[in-house]
């Protein structure tokens, strides 16, 4: 592009809210508006579009957004030219109601109507309000090539498949992403053949329950299951590190553990939403397995993967939730002795079946209370997890300088724990093995060893 060209392009900024998977469907997004002509900015004053790729798992979530679209109302008043749009989850979920609620919204597009936003944005140009909110049964995007927002150039995301066919009671994901598809198995190689020429070192395969991937060629001779993905994604380089979210427990079988034992470079690390150790709110919650079954996956972990680290997601004061329930979560936890954890309280969701069927009948300050009772027991099991590591040695894939002190570089060890060690000569994109030798309660501190 010459430079009158660059003058004339139109800047595109994008925040990003909610899970991985909008961070990747963010990427696509800069791809199908860089091939129209827009250039991408990290500065919101120098945009003539604003995006925000949105979230709508919790109340929370959303509030953050409305939030936003008040202070970009702001900018729009000094720059009347400016085009807003709302994107994601929460496009899909309010569709034209959040034009009616916001009139600054010019935009609204849900997850697979990506392809269509050169054409909207027209008609927003021609001067009225474009919307495309329709789901499909087959997008997967899988021919866009993303363009890479992150800012370190060394792990990056790729989406293996698009929504979700569980229907776990308290969820809106299957509502607001659709049913499940997989994506070509060949598109996925080519995208992590690519990265990995770019100077990528992880990659991390995305999807709401990766262990259902399950793609089928059109004329139904070939399939792929995630344990074959994974193997192909594998190979294409020891020195490629691979990760994944999500595996669903009542899905992730022997097989994926045998295949992360056989390449060292599928990293050691099973990120296994329990959200409750009581069958009876498991089963309410229609996740489709028991505290029993979910047990028996994690023993299966240790077994087959004995350095494996294990982290979670805990949802806290589900409806009809005891208290005796609640010491069932608490103790599957400390059972399990999770690495990490991702803990919410319960927030019931429009049109999901818990909210047409269940009551949210736990008192908000139960929920606030059991919360701050998993978040203290979460903090001493990551303490111990710490804790155990000193004077062990990882290799460590360095992504960055410490935001603390530019003599220090931090990076993840295979177990996805941050480790911050000296400098020296290493750089970004390294494989330095650092002996730890101290922990804080977020990361682990050690020096690298020739
Ligand atoms: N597909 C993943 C989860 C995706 S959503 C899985 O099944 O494990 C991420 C997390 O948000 C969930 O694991 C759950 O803990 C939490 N979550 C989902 N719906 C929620 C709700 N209505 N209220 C509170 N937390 C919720
Ligand atoms: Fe939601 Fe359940 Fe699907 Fe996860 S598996 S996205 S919690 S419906
Ligand atoms: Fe949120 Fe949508 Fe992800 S609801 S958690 S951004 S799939």
């Amino acid at each position: 592009m010459d430079n009158t060209k660059l003058e004339l392009s139109q800047k595109l900024y994008i925040e990003t809210y909610g899970c991985q998977m909008n961070v990747a469907d963010s990427e696509v997004v800069a791809s199908v508006m860089k091939d129209n002509g827009y250039i991408v900015t990290e500065d919101i004053n120098e945009a003539d579009i604003i995006l925000v790729n949105t979230c709508s798992i919790r109340e929370n979530a959303e509030q953050r957004v409305w939030g936003r679209l008040d202070v970009f109302k702001q900018i729009k008043k000094k720059k009347p030219e400016l085009t807003v749009g709302v994107i994601g989850c929460m496009a899909e979920r309010l569709k034209e109601k959040l034009i009616e609620e916001k009139k600054i919204v010019d935009l609204v597009v849900g997850p697979d109507a990506y392809r269509s936003l050169p054409e909207l944005l027209e008609t927003v140009e021609s001067g009225q309000k474009a919307i495309n909110v329709i789901l499909s049964k087959e997008e997967t995007y899988a021919d866009i090539s993303p363009v890479r927002l992150d800012k370190n150039g060394i792990s990056a995301f790729i989406s293996i498949m698009r929504g979700c066919n569980n229907m776990c009671s308290y969820c809106i994901v299957p509502y607001v992403r659709g049913g499940e598809r997989s994506r070509n198995p060949e598109s996925i190689i080519v995208e992590a053949e690519d990265l990995y020429k770019k100077g990528y070192k992880e990659i991390t395969l995305l999807g709401q329950n990766v262990d259902s991937y399950n793609w089928e060629s059109e004329d139904k001779n070939k399939t792929v299951m995630f344990a074959q993905l994974l193997e192909m994604v594998a190979k294409i380089s020891p020195t490629l590190r691979i990760r994944f979210s999500t595996s669903h427990p009542k899905d992730m079988s022997d097989e994926v553990l045998y295949t992360m034992a056989m390449y060292s470079n599928i990293c050691n690390h099973v990120h296994l939403p329990a959200q409750s150790g009581s069958t009876e709110v498991l089963e309410k919650m229609k996740r489709g397995y028991s505290r029993e079954w979910y047990i028996d996956r994690i023993n299966a972990i240790k077994k087959i993967l004995p350095n494996c680290a294990v982290s979670t997601d805990i949802m806290t004061g589900f409806s009809g939730e005891t208290e005796e329930n609640h010491k069932d979560t608490l103790s599957l936890m400390s059972l399990v002795n999770y690495d990490y954890a991702f803990m919410f309280k319960y927030s019931e969701r429009p049109k999901t079946y818990a909210a047409r069927h269940l009551k949210d009948d736990v008192a908000e300050e139960i929920k606030s209370r059991r919360l701050s009772e998993i978040i203290e027991l979460q903090g001493s099991l990551s303490e111990k997890s710490k804790k155990a590591d000193l004077g062990k040695v990882f290799e460590v894939l360095v992504e960055g300088i410490s935001k603390k002190s530019k003599d220090q570089l931090f990076g993840r060890n295979s177990q996805n724990k941050v480790v911050v060690f000296p400098k020296q000569d290493y750089k970004i994109g390294d494989y330095v093995f650092v002996e730890v030798t101290d922990c804080t309660s977020a990361t682990l501190i050690g020096k690298a060893i020739d």
